[in-house]
């Protein structure tokens, strides 16, 4: 028998102090990764996701230019893919266009309608933008496309999240 034996009384209190830390911890652990999260997603949204698009192929002309990352979603990893309308503007800016028009979502084709040329078309109603992306009056949309930041690294486009469009406000 040992010197100091632990007591019933003492065994219980530690396997309830323990049994009791850990579900604490459980309850705790989430609420402080709900609370540091924006945190968490303000740094992920300063992330730029490489193209295969070379900034020397880039020209006047609107092209697709799809790419695919990872998203890291709390313990789920997934593949994303993303599509850009690439083209470089008259001022020799990289501009590269959010395809998701602001009506209702739908996707937005460059030349998508034979009746209205050189412009951003949305088939779902009829909604037309500019080449800047600028929402024409009197179709359904009621503002610009959102643009992509762009940069370049070893010769190849970079695009972050899509935001405001900077190229209408410019006018
Ligand atoms: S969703 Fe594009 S015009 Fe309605």
């Amino acid at each position: 028998m040992s010197k100091n034996p632990v007591t019933r009384r003492q065994f219980l209190s530690y396997t309830l102090t323990g049994v009791g830390g850990f579900m604490a911890a459980g309850m705790i652990l989430p609420m402080l990764r709900f609370a540091i999260d924006p945190v968490l997603t303000a740094e992920a949204s300063g992330d730029f996701k490489m193209t295969d698009k070379k900034i020397a192929d880039i020209t006047a002309e609107p092209v697709r230019v799809d790419f695919k990352y990872e998203q890291v979603d709390a313990w789920h990893t997934s593949e994303t893919t993303q599509m850009a309308w690439v083209y470089k503007n008259e001022a020799g800016d990289i501009v590269a266009l959010s395809p998701i028009c602001k009506h209702l979502g739908c996707t937005v084709n460059w030349n998508g309608s034979e009746k209205h040329p050189d412009q951003f078309f949305c088939p779902c109603h009829m909604g037309l933008y500019t080449k800047d992306g600028n929402n024409v009056p009197g179709t359904p949309p009621r503002g610009p496309l959102d643009a992509y930041p762009t940069k370049e690294k070893d010769g190849f486009l970079m695009l972050g999240t899509p935001e405001e469009n900077p190229f209408v406000r410019k006018k």
